[in-house]
């Protein structure tokens, strides 16, 4: 399963980036407007930091100007997927985008069939947004097995893209589905790191370590400066792309 990162803040981006477990990234209005410059220039600095798949939405909501804002975005970089509304314009404008080669990601999806209609236009990505469906009294996660089936039954290429995610269970569920990827705002993607267990195994490992006195209380000092000395001038460079998507 790949990982996005669902913002448009180039330190988010560059934290996950640098732990190299992010594959890629998405956008909206509401994050690229959140950023307080221009969002076309933010987009191309996003679009330049990361080396796999960058989502960018559309502002248009009528077919023309739909399209010509997409070919505008897929022309910002290689790695530029254009984010389209599920609408009856905007699955017209994924249909002439994908013949001409140009990756679509068909966002606000809500339900099954237009998931289905997303695919039959030709979307690269499809991405149903399970917490809205949750917040709206819906089972969100159930719609990501339906579509995982169905792309599956029918052998659609189009991948299944898990947005909205609330929490790191969301993430679980999905990756047993056998979603291709999940965009995940840096908030879960923390969440995903952690576990109480863990603080509490690692502060017993250190509480018994300082009991260590005399002659070994310094041996692992010793060990990381032996390793500092090795190593000077060879430091392993910040990532400053995600890997291929
Ligand atoms: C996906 O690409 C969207 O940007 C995002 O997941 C929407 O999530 P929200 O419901 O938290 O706004």
């Amino acid at each position: 399963m790949k990982f996005f990162v669902d913002t448009a803040s180039i330190p988010m981006i560059e934290k996950f980036m640098d732990m190299g477990v992010v594959d890629g990234v998405t956008t909206n209005p509401t994050h690229l407007s959140k950023e307080g410059v221009n969002p076309v220039e933010q987009a191309k600095r996003i679009l330049e930091l990361v080396k796999g798949p960058v989502s960018v939405e559309v502002i248009a909501t009528d077919y023309a100007t739909m399209v010509n804002e997409a070919r505008a975005i897929a022309g910002l970089g290689s790695n530029a997927v254009v984010k389209i509304p599920m609408t009856h314009d905007g699955m017209h404008a994924v249909r002439t985008l994908s013949s001409e080669g140009i990756k679509t990601n068909v966002t606000l999806v809500f339900s099954a069939t237009q998931a289905l209609i997303a695919a039959k236009a030709g979307a690269t990505y499809v991405s149903p947004f399970i917490g809205r469906l949750d917040d709206a009294g819906e089972n969100g996660i159930a719609l990501i097995g339906d579509v995982v089936q169905i792309f599956r039954n029918y052998a659609f290429e189009t991948k299944v893209l898990v947005a909205s995610v609330r929490h790191p269970i969301h993430v679980i569920e999905a990756a047993k589905m056998g979603a291709d990827v999940a965009t995940l705002p840096p908030d879960v993607l923390d969440k995903m790191f952690m576990h109480p267990l863990t603080d509490v195994g690692l502060k017993r490992f250190l509480d018994d370590w300082s009991k260590l006195s005399g002659k070994y209380g310094d041996v692992f000092r010793e060990l990381g400066a032996q390793g500092a000395a090795k190593y000077e001038g060879h430091m392993a460079p910040k990532t400053k792309r995600a890997p291929q998507g």
